[in-house]
């Protein structure tokens, strides 16, 4: 990967947030001893420095009834040295659409000599364990874990903690080319390279989305929901700098990766309004406008990386009412964080309301929030989950036997 660094990086607090990076090979071919430790404006970032990156890092996979032939492809995408886990989400019944998603799995494994692991957010026992360690927040009034993107997400982070690794990406299960899954996972693992603190974090801007218009391929480069989430958070970043700014380039961005360190530091929201709260917890807790809770972070730095990536982004078309659903979410965690200042907060009600997502008489729902994951008790969750495949597994690869 030969990949520029970031040519403007504004600081807030400990957040080093970079501008947008130009991606110009994709494979810059093996180390020949001719690259030089200094920093240059363009870095190239050889394959053996991203394969040593792939076999620490998990890509987690959240699926919900998303057609087979495109996990399959989004499968074959993730390089050899990473290990995929797929939270899943899919109905079980009438049509065990999770067994199938397993039995692709089993197939990829065996074809391709991995490993991976393979949970159902509904398993009881995974939400028996959250119970037993008090992680209540992820459970429904019924004692299951509730239905979501994000929720899947954090499962498959503390798996992949349970199996010590020491990075984590995700990629959508809908995408159609397996080629640019392929590529935001080196991107991934070139932010890593580059970056040099242990709470990193990466985040891909879709170089385009192909659309068809008047019968004829067009490649949009920025849809509805990112323009909009864009321009929010900027509008937030800027409040508190005293300059306008077009920093935030990736506010939705689902493909993103962190360091285990920072996933661990960070606290989340719910389903789709996840990423957007990603950058809002990040200035609420190392951007130095509030008491940071931990002061450990506050003395290194925080190091996000935009990249643009070459690859269009082909996923499945959602509706205008998901299309409106991701935006009230987006805007609801901008909107009640203690950050957000009052004149943001009118704009946005009033952007709400003209949407018609809310009514003029009604306040902003409130997000539901998860508690940061260093808080569990990692020992507790797996002796409660060991009698699963995926705990099983886990611990295979942990004592070397596979
Ligand atoms: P968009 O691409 O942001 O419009 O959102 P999608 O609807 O494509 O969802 C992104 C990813 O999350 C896809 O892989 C979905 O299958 C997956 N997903 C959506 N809802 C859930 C859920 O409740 N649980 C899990 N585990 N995954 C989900
Ligand atoms: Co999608």
């Amino acid at each position: 990967m030969r990949i520029e660094l970031p040519k403007n990086v504004e600081r807030f607090g400990a957040i080093c947030f970079g501008g947008l990076q130009k991606v110009f090979e994709l494979d810059s071919g093996i180390e020949n001893g001719s690259i030089t430790k200094n920093k240059h404006i363009i870095e190239r970032i050889p394959y053996h420095d991203l394969c040593n990156i792939y076999k620490e890092m998990a890509i987690i996979i959240p699926v919900r009834n998303e057609r087979l032939r495109l996990l399959d492809g989004v499968l074959c995408g993730i390089p050899h040295h990473c290990l995929p886990i797929i939270v899943s989400n899919s109905p079980l019944e009438p049509n065990n659409r999770f067994a199938m998603e397993e039995d692709a799995l089993g197939d990829f494994c065996t074809f391709t000599n991995r490993n991976a692991l393979i949970a159902h957010q509904k398993d009881p026992r995974l939400a028996k364990a959250f119970a037993e360690i008090g992680y209540t927040e992820i459970l429904d009034g019924n004692g299951n874990v509730r239905d979501g993107k994000a929720e899947g997400m954090l499962i498959g982070t503390i798996l992949a903690r349970l199996a010590g690794k020491k990075y984590i990406g995700f990629v959508d299960a809908d995408n159609y080319f397996p080629g640019s899954v392929e590529e935001y996972i080196r991107e991934y693992a070139s932010g890593f390279t580059i970056g040099s603190s242990p709470y990193t974090m990466v985040r891909i801007a879709w170089h385009s989305k192909p659309k068809i218009i008047k019968s004829k391929l067009f490649f949009k480069k920025w849809g509805r929901t990112s323009s909009y989430t864009n321009k929010m958070l900027n509008k937030l970043i800027g409040h508190y700098t005293g300059f306008e700014t077009e920093i935030v380039k990736t506010g939705n961005a689902g493909e993103h990766a962190m360091t285990m360190d920072l996933a661990m530091v960070l606290d989340y929201s719910s389903g789709y309004s996840i990423e957007p709260y990603h950058i809002v917890n990040l200035l609420e807790k190392f951007g130095g406008i509030l008491e940071s809770p931990l002061s450990e972070v506050m003395k290194r730095k925080v190091e996000v990386f935009q990249i643009g990536s070459r690859n269009p982004h082909l996923h499945e078309v959602g509706n205008e009412d998901h299309i409106d659903r991701m935006l009230y979410l987006a805007t609801q965690v901008v909107y009640h964080s203690p950050i957000c200042p009052e004149a943001l907060k009118d704009e946005l009600k009033r952007e709400m309301v003209s949407r018609k997502l809310v009514k003029s008489n009604e306040d902003m729902a409130k997000p539901s929030y998860f508690p940061v994951l260093s808080s569990i008790d990692y020992d507790s969750f797996m002796k409660s989950i060991r009698s699963t495949p995926y705990a099983k597994m886990i611990h295979k690869l942990l004592s070397g036997k596979i």
